[in-house]
């Protein structure tokens, strides 16, 4: 399998605020891939700095072969980074079929009728086809969650960039979002998800990273990565005296 993403030595974040320090970890293609970590050791900045909202001081990320380390947010959208925001924010008075396919012509379509399929494409593949005329004001937190999936998709991604899309949901809630990754994922996506949810994270990734201070503390098959010794110390706060 190729790689579809490497991230070599990062350090990036916000004016002289330094958030990532040499962060190196890399996806395979069609993977899921999956983030843990700490409040604010990164995990959201790594998304930005990914997409291209922030600019790396240095380090190089490679996407799908190419360097992007100094390309447009735009440029890399279209390239085919999709991503969701932790805090959804879709355009309130619009349908969810304006939504997605607002993010459809964003995205890149280059006509009218594909981005028109292709949106419709994204409610049905997470399950909104049905609500495609509701206001978006109007959803319940997993439908506002599957809506940022379904805006994802609707710029046809090759990497999926998922950010804490199960936080807040019941449990019955997280076990839909987990089938819809799995469908996702057996699509052909590959997929980058943030999540703090342990035993979401070990039943649905392919490999698990745990990120401490802007660094990547552990990173390999998720059960053994979760029983490390720096992931019980650094995450599940797990006192070294104990
Ligand atoms: N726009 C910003 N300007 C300055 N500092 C920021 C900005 N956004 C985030 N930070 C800081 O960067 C650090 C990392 O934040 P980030 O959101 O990446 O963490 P996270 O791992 O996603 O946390 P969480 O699990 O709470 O979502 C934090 O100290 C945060 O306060
Ligand atoms: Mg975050």
């Amino acid at each position: 399998m190729s790689n579809i993403l490497e991230f070599e030595d990062i350090n990036a974040g916000y004016g002289r605020i330094r958030i990532l320090n040499d962060l190196s970890f890399t996806v395979e293609e069609g993977q899921v891939y999956g983030v843990i970590g700490p409040n604010g050791s990164g995990k959201t900045t790594m998304f930005n700095a990914l997409i291209g909202l922030i600019k790396p001081t240095s380090g190089r990320i490679i996407f799908d072969g190419v360097d992007i380390t100094r390309m447009s947010a735009n440029v890399r959208c279209k390239m085919g980074l999709g991503r969701t925001f932790q805090v959804p924010r879709p355009f309130e008075n619009m349908s969810l079929y304006e939504n997605v396919l607002v993010a459809a012509v964003h995205g890149g379509s280059n006509s009218e009728r594909f981005a028109r399929d292709l949106a419709l494409s994204s409610l049905k593949m997470t399950g909104l086809y049905d609500k495609r005329e509701i206001r978006a004001g109007e959803l319940t937190l997993l439908d506002r969650k599957r809506l940022e999936i379904a805006r994802a998709l609707g710029t046809s991604p090759k990497l999926l960039l998922l950010d804490e899309v199960a936080a807040g949901l019941t449990d019955a809630e997280v076990k839909d979002i987990m089938r819809l990754v799995a469908d996702l994922k057996a699509a052909g996506y590959s997929i980058v998800w943030i999540e703090h949810i342990i035993e979401t994270m070990v039943g649905s990734t392919d490999r698990l990273m745990c990120m401490a201070e802007g660094r990547c503390v552990a990173d390999g098959a998720p059960r053994e990565v979760i029983e490390s010794e720096e992931v019980q110390r650094l995450y599940l706060g797990v006192d070294e005296n104990e």
